[in-house]
């Protein structure tokens, strides 16, 4: 996909299937090594000295939706900021273990990684719509621009196919020239969406993307997220546990930096594995 992005050669680590990595216990079906897209495997993380996550296997299914679940605190955010290295932008943060990317096996948390790299790659949306201040046109541009691409042409039509891959098309395509923030609020969640998808990266991350948005605006990104699943591979955090339902097809229920429960999200929700998921999905948590 976006081959000029991967590591060299030597940062590589030799490839291993990935499933030998994770406890049987928390894995109730046998995965293929072949439709793992990324794995956290023995991944930790600190905030100085908070061990905010521990322990935590994890397998990304290739153009599934994996949704991660949890009370207010548990970690969250902190697991999905660590598929794309956000945490090295502060100082003291610290992660253990590692999260790996297949197929090529890269471990993207290895200090010769550069995490640039790693974000075209896993993209992120975020809870509240960020988009540049900037026209429709150059907050989808941007990446393209970033990774070198400086014929006009080549821009306007991965401008267009990132726009129409994220259903804005239809409402921007005659006010590319206006400004990003100027769009309604789902409409700017789509356009970032659209940035990311420009760069034709792997995984996608959404931190709890329609909080923020009326019940209109969410179910058309819960539609575009079903969508998107047949080009690229997804990770959401949700607190809505009828949203983790309707889009995802794997779920994760954490609690206190562990995770606790992984499997499809029709065994998760209907016939959940450990009491204390059942309570969290159930709304008896607390
Ligand atoms: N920058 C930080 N420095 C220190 N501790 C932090 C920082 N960010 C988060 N934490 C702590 O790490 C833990 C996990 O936080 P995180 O934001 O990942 O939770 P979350 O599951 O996303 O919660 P929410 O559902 O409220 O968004 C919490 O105890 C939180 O207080
Ligand atoms: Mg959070």
């Amino acid at each position: 996909m976006v081959s000029n992005t991967m590591p060299a050669e030597g940062q590589r680590e030799p490839a291993a299937p990935a499933r030998n990595n994770f406890s049987p216990g928390l894995i109730p079906h046998a995965l293929e090594p072949s439709t793992v897209k990324a794995a956290a495997i023995d991944f930790g993380f600190y905030y100085g000295a908070f061990h905010a996550l521990k322990g935590v296997n994890l397998p990304i299914q290739e153009k599934r939706v994996t949704a991660l679940i949890g009370p207010s605190g548990c970690g969250k955010s902190t697991l999905l900021r660590s598929f794309n290295r956000m945490h090295d932008l502060y100082p003291g943060n610290r992660y253990e273990g590692s999260i790996r990317l297949y197929p090529d096996n890269t471990n993207i948390l290895d200090p010769r990684v550069d995490p640039i790299e790693v974000r075209m790659r896993i993209g992120m949306v975020f809870q509240k719509p960020n988009p540049f201040p900037k026209s429709v046109y150059e907050n989808v541009a941007y990446g393209l621009r970033l990774r070198g691409e400086k014929s006009r042409s080549r821009l306007d039509e991965g401008v267009e196919e990132a726009l129409r891959a994220a259903a804005i098309w239809d409402e921007v395509k005659d006010r590319l020239q206006s400004q990003g923030t100027a769009l309604s609020g789902g409409q700017q969640q789509r356009l970032c969406i659209a940035r990311c998808l420009a760069t034709d990266p792997e995984i996608l991350l959404f931190d709890e993307p329609t909080s923020s948005l009326d019940p209109i605006a969410t179910g058309s990104i819960e539609e575009l997220i079903s969508q998107l699943r047949s080009r690229v591979t997804i990770l959401i955090v949700t607190h809505n546990m009828q949203q983790a339902a309707r889009v995802s097809d794997y779920t994760a229920y954490m609690y206190l930096g562990e995770l606790v429960e992984y499997g499809e999200t029709n065994q998760i929700f209907l016939k959940p594995g450990k009491q204390a998921t059942e309570d969290y999905i159930t709304g008896r948590f607390g």
